[in-house]
């Protein structure tokens, strides 16, 4: 069978049954063509046909292949952590334009998942004292691995929220970033797609979808530093009523920005001056 008749007969998409391909053979994309109607070496048809079993049943393509790209880096992405979402490349964005790079800034990731924030943010701005926290353990090695990896020196505890099993350093921080679980417990986008084998803690609150930004709230303001800021990603419908919440704990200058797909997506707020 040729690398031609077998993408025809895979039932996957073209495009992903190439990226398979190149995968399982280690083939580059100008090799592929050159040899699409050449006949398999036997050598690599059970890891196609395994590959493609496993993506018929669903599985993502993250975690079939392990990796993920994100802000133009690889990160490892198992089924221990949220698959990295292009809309928090926007997260990312909006940080490096408005905090200097010069500063010697003190920021925490909160629920930093495969540490892509975290990472991202350290390997952008070397000045800048990056910490990054979650409650899963399983999660917090991949991120650790990932920083190892991509030569990220960031600094990473373990604990729900703000509550770590040991302090990162008795400073306060410029900047809390978060991108927390924030789909409710109901939405039927958590029985479809790449969703299905994401860990659900990194998905939803259980709950309504707001409890972590409830809680990042109220207790942010004890970890920031005067005038520091709160910056978190959410969901498309989720702004007005973040916007309530960070005023009900008295956060000032409260912005939401869109994403590139224009919508909703980040919302800033800065720790009010003492009156
Ligand atoms: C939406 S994922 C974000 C992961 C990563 N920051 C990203 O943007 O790809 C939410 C993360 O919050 C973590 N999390 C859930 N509950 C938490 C808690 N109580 N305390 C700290 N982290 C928590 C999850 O384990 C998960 O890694």
């Amino acid at each position: 069978m040729t690398f031609y008749e077998w993408r025809q007969n895979s039932q996957l998409d073209l495009i992903e049954a190439n990226i398979i391909i190149k995968q399982a053979t280690g083939y580059s994309s100008a090799r592929l063509i050159s040899q699409l109607h050449e006949s398999i070496p036997s050598l690599y048809i059970d890891t196609l046909n395994e590959l493609r079993d496993r993506r018929l049943k669903g599985e993502p393509i993250a975690y079939i292949f392990g990796t993920q790209e994100f802000y133009s880096r690889p990160f490892v992405t198992t089924p221990d952590v949220l698959i990295p979402r292009p809309e928090t490349e926007h997260l990312i964005d909006y940080i490096l334009q408005n905090f200097d790079a010069s500063e010697t800034l003190n920021i925490w990731d909160v629920g930093t998942g495969s540490g892509v924030i975290a990472i991202t943010l350290k390997l952008e701005r070397p000045n800048w004292n990056v910490f990054a926290s979650d409650v899963s353990e399983a999660a917090l090695k991949i991120a650790q691995k990932n920083s190892r990896l991509l030569g990220a020196d960031v600094i990473f505890g373990l604990g729900s929220w703000f509550d770590l099993e040991s302090r990162f350093t008795d400073d306060t921080f410029d900047i809390i970033v978060s991108n927390p679980p924030y789909i409710k417990k109901d939405d039927y986008h958590l029985t479809q797609g790449d969703l299905r084998f994401e860990p659900q803690m990194a998905l939803t609150d259980f709950n309504d979808g707001l409890d972590a930004f409830r809680i990042l709230a109220r207790e942010a303001i004890n970890f920031l530093n005067p005038q520091g800021y709160l910056c978190l990603e959410h969901g498309y419908d989720q702004a007005r009523k973040i916007q309530a919440i960070l005023e009900n704990y008295l956060f000032e200058e409260i912005q939401t920005y869109k994403d590139y797909s224009n919508i909703d997506r980040v919302t800033i707020a800065r720790k009010a001056k003492k009156k």
